[in-house]
């Protein structure tokens, strides 16, 4: 049994509790909070068995296996860290850490305390996304991609109204491209690969965050993909895939739960992915089976290390 910690009291963490509930080899224990009463609150409310406010006390507990870590991105590093170095696993929020510098520092140093180190990236580990991927020889030579994330956040009112939050606070790694614009990202590293050319365009607003974005990447054999993220604004399009020989089309980048592929020759198919409707369960399942296993995070490791290099040519060609 894998016996974790939360860190982190916000939303997420209580859907990372509902998919963990589904995993019979993860047993979460105890809700970390830098305040104790909300610790406190926290646990009561989810049913954990404890509560802690000091984290360096929850890592050297050895009554704890891992850590979720569902904090700011910008507080991910120093925590990550913090719980390597006290031999927890830890299983992070997307993004892992806000450079692909820092995670390549942190993936060593997890390998070198034979502790696995995974990053949430939802839509990596839904098995939505295998099964869209296996859909696209029948479209040919693919040439075209769109994929898109755009929701707009209630927090952008509190912005708007000149408070500071995390998520959209440049300083704890907010902003639209890392926290929606990264799903499309590793969306397109998952399906296509590492792109040659990047070109960018964000929408700032007042913070100095990014709002919205838009990305033209394009791959050598003639493919373009365009990403579309927003946190200010709202869209209800799909997804499109193009081939010479048809298109695919599909909803919702973050939990691929359907496809549609319209060949040329006039053929229709539909599909229907069929899995939890909190698709966090995937990822806890991986998880999970690392640890059970002592297993290779290579390719997971390169998924996200390819992702952050992506954010980078964005952030540096905005
Ligand atoms: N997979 C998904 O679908 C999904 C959805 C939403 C968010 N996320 C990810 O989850 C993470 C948290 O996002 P969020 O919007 O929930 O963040 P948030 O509400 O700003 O903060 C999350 C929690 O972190 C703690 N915290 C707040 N400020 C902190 C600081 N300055 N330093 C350390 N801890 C701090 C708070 O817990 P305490 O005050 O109790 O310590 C808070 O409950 C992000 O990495 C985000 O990308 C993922």
């Amino acid at each position: 049994m894998i016996r974790m910690a939360t860190i982190g009291t916000s939303t997420i963490t209580r859907s990372f509790l509902d998919a963990a509930a589904s995993v019979p080899t993860v047993d979460v224990t105890t809700a970390y909070s830098r305040d104790p009463e909300r610790a406190a609150a926290f646990a009561a409310d989810t049913g954990l068995a404890s509560s802690v406010s000091d984290l360096d006390a929850l890592l050297a507990s050895p009554e704890v296996d891992g850590v979720y870590i569902a904090s700011p991105n910008g507080a991910h590093g120093d925590q990550v860290r913090q719980a390597i170095d006290a031999g927890k696993h830890v299983l992070v929020e997307k993004p892992a850490v806000p450079t692909s510098a820092e995670f390549v520092e942190l993936a060593d140093a997890a390998s070198s305390a034979g502790v696995i180190l995974l990053e949430a990236m939802r839509n990596c580990y839904d098995p939505g996304m295998a099964d869209l991927a296996g859909l696209l020889p029948a479209l040919g030579t693919l040439r075209r991609a769109s994929l898109a994330y755009c929701q707009r956040s209630a927090r952008y009112d509190k912005v708007l109204a000149g408070e500071r939050v995390n998520i959209f606070d440049p300083a704890m790694a907010g902003g639209a491209l890392l926290d929606l614009g990264v799903y499309t990202v590793a969306a397109m590293v998952t399906l296509f690969g590492e792109p040659e050319r990047v070109v960018a365009a964000s929408i700032p607003i007042p913070g100095g965050a990014d709002g919205a974005g838009a990305v033209l990447a394009t791959f050598d054999g003639g493919l373009v993909v365009d990403l579309s993220y927003s946190k200010i604004t709202a869209s209800g399009r799909v997804n499109e895939i193009q081939g010479e020989l048809g298109t695919l089309t599909f909803e919702h980048v973050a939990q691929p739960t359907s496809a549609r592929v319209a060949l040329l020759d006039g053929t229709v198919s539909d599909h229907t992915f069929d899995g939890p409707s909190n698709n966090m369960v995937h990822e806890v399942r991986r998880f999970a089976d690392l640890v059970d296993t002592s297993g290779d995070t290579a390719s997971d490791h390169a998924r996200t290390l390819a992702t952050l290099r992506v954010v980078e040519r964005i952030q540096s060609a905005i």
